[in-house]
């Protein structure tokens, strides 16, 4: 079993990846430069497009497939020909917040059923510590016969990519692994290292490399969370957060902070997975509870502060018409999962203001499958509020002259800026930002 790594790179192996997502993909097109890869998802539509050469999140050009040893299919029977398993299947949450661990499950049967002796099983899946000892290795133990250990061996390598970051990227991001054992996890670093530039870090334990992931999107949930109620009460005083954050940050270590809306399908959710484990063990955490609160609460937030600024400018919120300039979860990504901006719209669709939505990553038919609104192709000229809700690329140059060009009566409305992005460019306009 000592030796996987070296038939891996003999080609003497197969190693397989399971759940080919924003993870998976490009994981396993990372491997198939180098060894030999079966990619294997549950979505044939997914799986037929991933053949002729296209990434269906649109994240990866065609030329990333070029030049791989890789065989797609949505056939789990197929996983049968891999030793090495890499799972990076969805860890989502349910309608209350608590882990739901189906996909994990799911893929873990899957492996299970094909699992033989000396196998690896590798999971990248964001979980909470103690998961994949306690949730998944049982059942790759129940669907195989196999003792874990002995017969296979398991390990946990969280993903640390940033969705649209093109700089930070899967190679030059050091990568956390560890091991069932000191064999399993000397084998498993070395496959890693295989495609990781950057180099890997070996962790003691799976529960520590566990809960490495899940801290560090907890970490900067919370500190968005302050930056957040900082801007709450920094509106009420009159002041403006960006000009307060910019004088603190010139001490050395003043942390690097925006408020803005958390939504996705890590930081905002990852959290709710330490939470739920605390609980198991009788704490009940309050300061990432209390983050989660404040950071779910932004978008309804923001949209009454523009309410209360359209009542003030005298406007009938019934006959007014907002436009919202971008509804993906975060800037340059066209991924709209547990995007806070909905709750934005939604909020002051509630009022009675008509919102029109525009996007230039967003798939309208995602949009309207997952939020029922749809995606308006061009902007028109008469709008009471324009809100630039995510700091898209495209929307970095507007100057306030676009701005007043979709507003009514000659500009005569309001700029919501919830990132900040246009703070110092304003002169004539209403404005608020975040
Ligand atoms: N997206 C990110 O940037 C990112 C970053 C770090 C960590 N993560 C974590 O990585 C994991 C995967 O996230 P993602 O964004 O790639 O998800 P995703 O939704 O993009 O992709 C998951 C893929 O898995 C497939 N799938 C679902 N159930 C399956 C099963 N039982 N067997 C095989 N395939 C199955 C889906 O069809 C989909 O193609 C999550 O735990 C997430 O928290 C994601």
């Amino acid at each position: 079993m000592h030796n996987i790594y070296k038939k891996l790179i003999k080609k003497d192996a197969v190693l397989s990846v399971v759940g080919l997502g924003y993870v998976g993909l490009p994981i396993a097109l990372e491997f198939a430069k180098k060894i030999k890869v079966v990619g294997f998802d549950i979505r044939e539509d997914r799986v037929e497009m991933m053949r002729r050469h296209k990434d269906p999140n649109r994240e990866l050009p065609d030329e990333a497939f070029k030049g791989c040893d890789i065989t797609f299919t949505s056939n789990p029977e197929d996983l049968q020909q891999a030793h090495f398993h890499v799972v990076g299947v969805p860890t989502p949450i349910d309608d209350h917040n608590l882990p739901d661990l189906r996909p994990l499950i799911a893929a873990s049967k899957s492996v299970g059923r094909i699992l033989k002796k000396g196998d690896y099983v590798v999971y990248e899946s964001t979980v909470y510590p103690g998961c994949t000892e306690e949730d998944c290795i049982p059942i790759l133990e129940a669907e195989s016969g196999l003792k874990a250990g002995t017969d296979f061996k398991v390990g946990f390598s969280p993903e640390r990519i940033n969705p649209g970051d093109k700089v930070n990227t899967l190679a030059t991001i050091t990568k956390v692994v560890s091991g069932s054992d000191e064999d399993a996890l000397d084998n498993i670093a070395k496959t890693y290292e295989l495609i990781i530039t950057a180099g890997v870090h070996r962790a003691p334990t799976i529960q520590v490399a566990e809960a490495a992931k899940i801290i560090e999107n907890t970490q900067r949930d919370v500190n968005i969370a302050l930056m957040n109620e900082l801007s709450i009460i920094f509106n009420r005083m009159g002041i403006n957060t960006y000009d307060v954050l910019k004088a603190a940050r010139t001490k050395w270590n003043f942390l690097n902070f925006y408020p803005g809306l958390v939504g996705g399908h890590c930081i905002g959710v990852d959290p709710y997975y330490l939470v739920y484990k605390a609980k198991e063990y009788r704490y009940h955490p309050q300061v990432i509870n209390s983050g989660r609160f404040v950071n779910d609460s932004m978008g309804f937030y923001a949209a009454k502060q523009l309410v209360k600024k359209l009542i003030a400018a005298d406007k009938n919120i019934l006959r007014t018409k907002v436009l919202v300039m971008g509804v993906t979860f975060k800037e340059n990504v066209s991924d709209i999962r547990n995007s806070k901006v909905s709750d934005l719209i939604s909020e002051l669709q509630s009022y009675g203001v008509t919102v029109e939505v525009v996007d230039p990553y967003a798939d309208a038919e995602e949009v309207l499958k997952e939020y029922g609104f749809k995606l308006t192709a061009q902007p028109a000229t008469d709008y009471d509020a324009v809100v630039v809700a995510v700091n898209h690329e495209p929307y970095l140059s507007l100057k306030e002259a676009d701005f007043k060009a979709m507003l009514k009566d000659n500009g005569d409305g309001i700029l919501v800026d919830i990132k900040g992005i246009y703070r110092s460019k304003i002169n004539e306009l209403k404005y608020w930002s975040l």
